[in-house]
């Protein structure tokens, strides 16, 4: 039995969790600041390290408590080093490195987008439905992308979005509706009671022969629509409550649309019959039972990452750890944290 602590503070959520033998959370601790940005409109990278250094005893503590586990136990602490915001993984790094030092056990480094895309593995169905190898769609906040994932530690990119991420269009969608943020599950909770019909907005190359996504025209079009072509602001009380849920239906539906096309377009090129899905938008219900719907018509194989492990969380990054840790790749202790550079997979 292999018990690994995963920390995780690459932008506003502090987490810690322990996983036994890379698949059994026995606790994942996520403790979130968005009450600290959402008079921002986003996340403030000097506000969020500041939280992250307030925070990061105490979530660890709570997490090995909840897992009812001591210091001593654990066999190696696994660290995301980006990418993300570097203050923020600072924090996270220079606390897993202090606790490999103490405890006299391995360092693994994660690379947050690679945990994200094996996250999969966490669900239940996961290995019933065949495993690795599978088409994998990330959806967060800062990232849209298509892996090949042919085990956990071998992922290639195939595509990704050329501008906005799906999450940080439904987070600006949330910002022109006035909803607050985060936005993705105030816009989802508006759309359930709009007409997806109402508006047909663009679904950028939807039908492209390629695994990559743009974003920023779907966004432009819901601004023009809801503020008029040339202004910036205007007044949302001008549009009704239905109007306003006809809008966010109707986006949602287009961001949908092409995430699941495209999924399962790439799917089909790279002949895998398995899709997995993970990343913070992937807790979005329109879009599981979108993906759900088509890869039954397409006779797929799809593995959704449970909620828990599809926003930020510590428990995917132990998870994918674990084999780091039987393949022998530690990191050292002179571990820094990387803002932008994406590895393949750690
Ligand atoms: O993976 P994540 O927690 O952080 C990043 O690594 O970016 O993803 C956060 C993003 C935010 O943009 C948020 O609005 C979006 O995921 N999100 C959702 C939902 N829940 C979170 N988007 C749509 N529907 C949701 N239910
Ligand atoms: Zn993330």
């Amino acid at each position: 039995m292999t018990l690994i602590l995963g920390i995780e503070t690459s932008c506003d959520e502090t987490s810690a969790a322990v996983v036994r033998d890379g698949r059994e959370v026995l606790s994942n601790i996520v403790s979130s600041q968005f009450e600290l940005h959402a008079r921002y409109g986003g996340v403030v990278p000097e506000i969020a390290s500041r939280a992250h250094v307030e925070r990061i005893d105490a979530v660890i503590e709570a997490a090995l408590e909840a897992a009812q586990t001591r210091y001593e136990d654990i066999d190696a602490i696994a660290v995301s080093d980006g990418p993300g915001l570097v203050g923020s993984l600072l924090v996270g790094v220079t606390a897993a490195k202090t606790l490999a030092l103490a405890l006299d056990r391995p360092l693994l480094a994660v690379d947050h987008l690679a945990a994200h895309a094996a996250s999969a593995a966490l669900a239940p169905d996961f290995a019933p439905n065949g495993g690795w190898p599978a088409v994998a769609l990330v959806v967060s906040g800062g990232h849209t992308s298509l892996y090949l994932v042919r085990s956990a530690l071998d992922q290639t990119l195939l595509g990704q979005t050329v501008d906005d991420a799906a999450g940080e269009a439904f987070d600006k969608v949330a910002a022109i509706l006035e909803l607050g943020f985060p936005g993705g599950p105030a816009v989802e909770r508006l759309a359930r009671g709009g007409n997806p019909r109402a508006h047909r907005f663009p679904r950028t190359w939807i039908n492209e022969p390629h695994d990559n996504f743009s974003f920023s025209g779907l966004k432009t079009a819901v601004m023009y629509h809801v503020h008029g072509v040339g202004k910036k602001y205007g007044d949302i009380a001008k549009l009704s409550a239905g109007e306003q849920a006809d809008v966010a239906a109707s986006f949602q539906a287009a961001l949908v649309d092409v995430l699941v096309a495209k999924t399962i377009a790439a799917a089909a090129r790279a002949a895998t019959p398995h899709i997995v899905v993970g990343g913070g938008v992937a807790a979005n219900g329109a879009l599981r039972q979108q993906l759900h719907d088509a890869c039954n018509a397409h006779a797929l194989k799809l593995t959704l990452t449970p909620g828990a492990y599809c926003t930020d969380n510590a428990a995917m990054l132990a998870a994918l750890a674990y084999h780091l840790l039987l393949a022998g790749q530690t990191a050292e202790l002179s571990l820094e944290p990387r803002s932008g550079l994406v590895r393949p997979v750690r």
